[in-house]
């Protein structure tokens, strides 16, 4: 274990974090996977499945939302591995109607308070312990709906879509990463956001046509990017995307 990366996904309970989870511990022995969960039994119950596989996994208690919960988490994962190597900021809610436009002060709240404030408290929270990696990874699960030059576009993809709130916190989300890109360029990090595509999970009652097994691979790849791999990018697994 000691020479083992170690990885914490946000979120990885179900749902394409889970999958990221499976994928990375599957393809990339090298890696151990902490799979952040906000209920201990979810958490628990996800990785066992993974565990009776054989994969490097463990649940991690993390509910984004909660600052006692960032802090102690970061505490349980330095006192048992001492650094983080890759961080996946993969927890997200979509709380507004995918057709509505009149999303409540309630459901903005509760959005930000996941999407975007609380990936970046879960980020500065495990700077100091990337910072003792040789080059941290870190990975923004957003979404295209985040994308201001596809919602500039009358006719771009998703134009009939509202979820107004859902798609301001990715486009939030994204200056967030872009954020962390800069800060950390000196340091040869690499930041990157990542697009999973409209994905058949709870998110979206399952309306979604793709797979996890598709929406995880491009997140996988960024997460184990080499020294000579991008950084401050958004992409999902068919290439780049517009901002
Ligand atoms: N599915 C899509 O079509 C799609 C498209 C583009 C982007 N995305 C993004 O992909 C990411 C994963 O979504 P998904 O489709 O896999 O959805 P999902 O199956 O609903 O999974 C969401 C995950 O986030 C967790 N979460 C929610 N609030 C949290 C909190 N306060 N603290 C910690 N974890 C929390 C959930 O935990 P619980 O089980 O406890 O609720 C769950 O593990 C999200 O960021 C989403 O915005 C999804």
């Amino acid at each position: 274990m000691a020479s083992k990366k170690i990885v914490l996904i946000t979120g990885a309970n179900k749902g394409i974090g889970f999958e990221i989870a499976k994928q990375l511990a599957a393809q990339h022995k090298e890696y151990h996977i902490l799979m952040g969960s906000r209920d201990a039994d979810r958490g628990a119950k996800a990785a066992e499945i993974l565990q009776k596989d054989g994969l490097s996994v463990e649940a991690l208690v993390l509910d984004v939302a909660d600052e006692k919960s960032i802090e102690s988490a970061a505490q349980t994962v330095e006192s048992k591995f001492g650094s983080l190597d890759v961080l996946i900021n993969n927890s997200g809610v979509a709380l507004d109607s995918r057709t509505g436009e009149a999303p409540t002060r309630a459901t903005f709240e509760q959005t930000f308070a996941v999407n975007v404030i609380g990936a970046a408290l879960t980020t500065e929270a495990f700077i100091p312990l990337l910072e003792k990696s040789v080059g941290a990874r870190l990975v923004f699960v957003s979404s295209d709906l985040g994308s201001l030059t596809l919602r500039a576009d009358p006719h771009g993809r998703h134009s009939n879509v509202g979820a107004t709130a859902y798609r301001c916190s990715k486009a939030a989300m994204n200056m967030l990463a872009l954020q962390y890109a800069n800060r950390f360029r000196p340091k040869g990090w690499k930041v990157n956001i990542h697009n999973p595509g409209y994905t058949a999970t709870d998110l979206n009652a399952h309306s979604g046509p793709g797979t996890v097994e598709d929406a995880a691979k491009n997140a996988v790849r960024l997460a184990t990017l080499g020294d000579d791999g991008e950084t401050a990018t958004y992409s999902e697994k068919e290439g780049s995307l517009p901002w």
